[in-house]
């Protein structure tokens, strides 16, 4: 059930919310809520900061109950940290933390004070962490251990500011869905037919294609991936047209494979615990075309997404089977467990031969890229540095990490084939991220093209302060902030 956001324009000590959050930045004056509510309490909160009870570091929750001068039940003083550090990625996770440590037990209305403490940006990517924080993984736990809100009450903002929020929110909750559920529930068909209903909900135009079609379409690549599984493949591709059918459109394409078993190249237990959130890429695209056409931002996007289960049943690909990709180049099977590069050279080439000028896509694709930089950093690897440093200016609006990685030539000896043009997996494994996105070069032609390696970031195997572990829905605010960009230098 999606919470009801409402807006308020109320002094925040007469909302009689069951919870009203606070915000506190560490080190500096009170100021806005705080301050009022520390007036109003004959100075409860500086009591509270000189015995270091309270300091307003990031992510500090602290409950009062029905503190005096205040109308609603409890207070939360949540922490924002150094206010020089600010930006929307930290308004984003700070909210989430808040909402997720208020969701800790029942409380239906919450009000969030914190309009005054942020700019217009910060204050969506708040209302969308704020959306978001108290919803964790319990979709089959009869005790829920986190209990989202009912109704969210935003104090002091503009309704611009809370549509946009909305709408990041709701689109980052699409993704992180979709992520979470399990692998029985979403597989190419049914991520397929919840993308198709997503569209027609929104007037834009939608095509699947079945694997009659992919087979029409010689997508030799991403057919093969798809052998081992009972489930058949599909490949979504929407259109959203905000700056007119005559301008170039922008691909966003997002790596599906609904379950990575490994396929006969078998994971380890440990390794594939995890594997339903492989269709990450995939899931994001989705969620940031449907914030863009929310939000009506005159640009014109190809969301592509390639899905496919990678089994290891009885008709599955082999080592040292040669695939025919879509775009004539042979690749020689190496590794099973390499799937996601497969489906997206298909994919891509889909982009290509449907009018896409420049092109980014979203994969959770190599381990490799976790052990370069962490679980918290996604990696960009591209072929034109202009549109890199586009990408990477996107991702430093939205405040979500993005760490570029090289592409010098001398790695692409690493993947040439013995018998066919190219293999799917690098000579040896140093360098996976790089020889990954060295493979998908080969089948982006000469347009733009950034590839951001998402595995580490996409999916928390534990709790963080701001998620309750599974999805993170990272990257969806990215995208719409390139896809703001990308119409502004095109004007
Ligand atoms: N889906 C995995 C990568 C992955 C790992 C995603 C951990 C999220 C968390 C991908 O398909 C894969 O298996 N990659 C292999 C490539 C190797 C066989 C060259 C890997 O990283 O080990
Ligand atoms: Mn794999
Ligand atoms: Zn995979």
């Amino acid at each position: 059930m999606p919470i009801q956001l409402l807006a308020a324009a109320t002094d925040p000590l007469i909302v009689t919310d069951d919870v009203l959050s606070v915000p506190l930045f560490a080190e500096e004056p009170l100021s806005g809520a705080a301050a009022a509510l520390d007036r109003a309490s004959g100075g409860l909160i500086t009591k509270l900061r000189e015995s270091r009870e309270v300091t307003g570091k990031l992510f500090e929750s602290t409950l009062l109950f029905a503190p005096q001068g205040a109308a609603a039940r409890l207070v939360q003083l949540a922490g924002l940290g150094e206010r020089a550090k600010w930006d929307a990625g930290r308004a984003y996770r700070a909210a989430a933390a808040a909402a997720k440590a208020i969701a800790a037990k029942p409380r239906a209305n919450v009000a969030f004070a914190w309009s005054d403490a942020l700019t217009p940006e910060q204050r969506a990517a708040a209302i969308a962490g704020a959306l978001n924080g108290g919803a964790g993984q319990d979709l089959y736990r009869a005790e829920k251990k986190l209990n989202p809100c009912e109704r969210l009450t935003w104090l002091g903002s503009v309704p611009t500011d809370l549509t946009e929020g909305q709408i990041l929110g709701e689109s980052i909750a699409l993704t992180r869905r979709l992520v979470n559920e399990p692998p029985q529930d979403i597989y190419p068909e049914s991520f397929a037919k919840q993308a198709a209903e997503l569209a027609a909900g929104l007037n834009l135009s939608c095509e699947i294609w079945d694997e009659t079609r992919l087979e029409r379409e010689r997508c030799g690549a991403l057919l093969a991936v798809a052998k081992g599984s009972s489930r058949p493949p599909r490949l979504v591709m929407i259109r959203y047209a905000g700056a007119g059918p005559n301008q170039p459109y922008l691909a966003l394409v997002g790596k599906g494979v609904t379950f990575d078993s490994g396929g006969l190249s078998l994971k380890t237990p440990e390794g594939m615990l995890t594997m339903k959130c492989d269709m990450a890429g995939a899931a994001t695209v989705l969620g940031a075309v449907s914030a863009i056409a929310r939000l009506k931002l005159p640009v014109n996007i190809l969301m592509l997404a390639g899905l496919v289960e990678n089994m290891p049943g009885p008709a599955a690909y082999k080592l040292g089977d040669v695939l025919h990709a879509r775009s004539g180049k042979t690749i020689e099977i190496h590794n099973t467990d390499a799937e996601g590069r497969l489906v997206l050279a298909d994919v891509l080439d889909v982009a290509l031969t449907h009018g896409a000028e420049r092109i980014v896509d979203l994969a959770t694709l190599t381990g490799a890229c976790v052990v370069a930089l962490g679980t918290d950093v996604a990696g960009a690897m591209s072929n034109n540095p202009v549109w890199q440093d586009a990408v990477l200016a996107a991702a430093g609006a939205a405040g979500e990490p993005v760490w570029p990685l090289p592409m010098f030539p001398e790695y692409d000896e690493l993947i040439q084939g013995n018998v066919a043009d190219i293999k799917n997996v690098g000579d040896g494994r140093w360098g996976g991220a790089i020889t990954a996105a060295k493979f998908l070069e080969q089948f982006v032609g000469e347009k733009p093209w950034v590839h951001l390696d998402i595995a580490g970031p996409a999916f928390a195997d534990k709790p963080k302060p701001w998620l309750d572990g599974g999805a993170s829905g990272i990257y969806v605010r990215t995208l719409v902030e390139l896809a703001r960009q990308t119409m502004n230098d095109e004007r």
